[in-house]
């Protein structure tokens, strides 16, 4: 066959495809539990992150921090030893018939559209003293869902930090969610105000005003970004609320969270 041929040409052209079709998928197959090794290293390294934990885990033994993952059935607010802590996701969980249910489209106000039925939820504790509470949330912006940590001081209300991990939001509009001067708000803020149940903690349109007497539950909106925002807000109101882990809160630390055990 000469090089100039149709059928040579055509029988290159398909057997380099072939080549590289199976180069390509037999590196995705083998890559992918590296990729989840990472994936995994990088959940982490937020949840560490968000509780004011190093990213590495090296230096726990001298500190005395152990972080110990639970996991919570939302609608009881118990601990439960099913399904096991270990491999558990949450966020996948919510694919799940069988681990998740479809949210009624008023009660869905974080958009997140099935709830799952249990979470991994963190204790960072400092010898037997409790020193944060990690919680998983998620919900909707403008363009995408955003996936983050929530880390509460050992009252069960007070803000230590609120870190996203996955979004898909605009860079330098409602992708400052990231900016570590927003973030810096958070803390310090509380999500129920005593004696009431229902979360009041919310992000605002424009700032805070100076001397305003309920600043501690109000975060400044991001301008320009008022939807990412709201989504923010909407994502707090939905996880801190009824379906979320209100229940938890307040069957743990009743006295801290001003809610009444198992009063719904
Ligand atoms: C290309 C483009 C990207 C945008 N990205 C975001 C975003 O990530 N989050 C957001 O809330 N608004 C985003 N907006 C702006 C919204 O459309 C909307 O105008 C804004 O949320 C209103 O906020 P403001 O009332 O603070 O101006 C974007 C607009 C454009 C044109």
């Amino acid at each position: 066959m000469g090089n100039d041929s149709v059928s040579k040409t055509l029988i290159v052209i398909f057997t380099l495809c072939v080549v590289c079709s199976v180069v390509v998928s037999t590196a995705a197959v083998m890559l992918r539990p590296l990729q989840e090794q990472n994936r995994l290293a990088e959940l982490n390294a937020s949840i560490r992150q968000v509780a004011g934990l190093p990213r590495s885990d090296a230096g726990d033994a001298d500190t005395g921090a152990v972080v110990e993952a639970r996991i919570v059935e939302l609608e009881s607010g118990e601990y439960a030893g099913e399904p096991e802590v270990a491999g558990f996701d949450m966020v996948d969980s919510a694919r799940d018939p069988q681990l998740s249910a479809a949210l009624e489209r008023g009660d869905d106000i974080a958009r997140i559209q099935r709830l799952p039925r249990f979470a991994k939820v963190y204790l960072l504790k400092r010898g037997d003293q409790l020193d944060k509470i990690v919680l998983p949330l998620y919900g909707y912006g403008l363009w995408s869902t955003l996936y983050g940590f929530i880390a509460l001081e050992a009252d069960a209300n007070t803000v230590y930090g609120l870190q996203f991990y996955r979004h898909g939001e605009t860079p330098g509009l409602g992708g400052r969610v990231d900016d570590p001067a927003w973030r810096a708000l958070w803390r310090g803020k509380r999500i129920y105000e005593s004696g009431i149940g229902a979360p009041v903690l919310d992000v605002i349109k424009g700032r805070v005003a100076v001397g305003d007497s309920r600043a501690s539950y109000k975060v400044d909106g991001l301008s320009g970004a008022t939807i990412t925002s709201r989504g923010v807000g909407n994502m707090i109101r939905f996880w801190f609320g009824e379906r979320g882990y209100r229940r938890f809160l307040a069957k743990n630390w009743p006295q801290k969270t001003g809610a009444a055990p198992g009063r719904g």
